[in-house]
């Protein structure tokens, strides 16, 4: 396998799902942003928008909308990462869903290079699409999460990552 700083950022990032209290700084945040906003999107549309969010209240809010009373004490589906950056499209846009993921994928990996963790976060979309969270998501009009990422410094090592399937490509030559 050949051996450079971009496969070795992919190889090597992981969920993180621990992170430390500390928030990340202004410049990474930036960079992260950055390098999401090269990701491809359908048609180069860029129809896709960001809601950084920093502030535990709203998040906590989010967790309540999602899982109601089922939220057990000390659940948290962010992981009380500091920074979760929430990704939205248009609600009718063909390939908002896709647009929203090649976003997340760039910020998992630019962190991972900035030596952040991340892990990406579905379990709580029905509670980012609450109507009283998606009013305060500063979203354009007719736009939806489609997904989220967890941003901080990890608290410890991720775990190993699980050995590869064997069976899952497919040549045709
Ligand atoms: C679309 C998508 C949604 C995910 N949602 C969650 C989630 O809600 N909570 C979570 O802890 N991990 C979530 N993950 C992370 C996966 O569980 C994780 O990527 C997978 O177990 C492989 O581990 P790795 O990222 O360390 O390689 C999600 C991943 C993807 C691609």
């Amino acid at each position: 396998m050949s051996q450079n700083r971009v496969m070795e950022t992919l190889l090597e990032r992981r969920s993180v799902r621990a992170y430390r209290s500390e928030q990340i700084s202004e410049e990474e945040l930036t960079d992260i942003l950055h390098a999401a906003k090269y990701a491809p999107t359908a048609r180069g549309l860029q129809a896709r928008h960001f809601t950084v969010i920093q502030n535990k209240q709203f998040i906590a809010e989010i967790v309540f909308a999602a899982k109601g009373n089922s939220v057990n004490d000390g659940e948290a589906p962010f992981y009380n990462a500091p920074t979760m950056i929430v990704l939205s499209a248009p609600q009718d846009a063909k390939y908002g869903r896709e647009d929203c993921a090649c976003a997340i994928m760039n910020i998992m990996l630019a962190a991972q290079a900035l030596g952040l963790g991340t892990c990406y976060i579905c379990s709580v979309l029905n509670g980012l699409r609450d109507a009283g969270i998606l009013s305060r998501l500063k979203l354009p009009e007719g736009y939806i999460p489609f997904g989220s990422v967890a941003v901080g410094y990890p608290k410890e090592h991720a775990p190993a990552p699980k050995e590869r399937r064997t069976d899952d490509i497919s040549y045709i030559r």
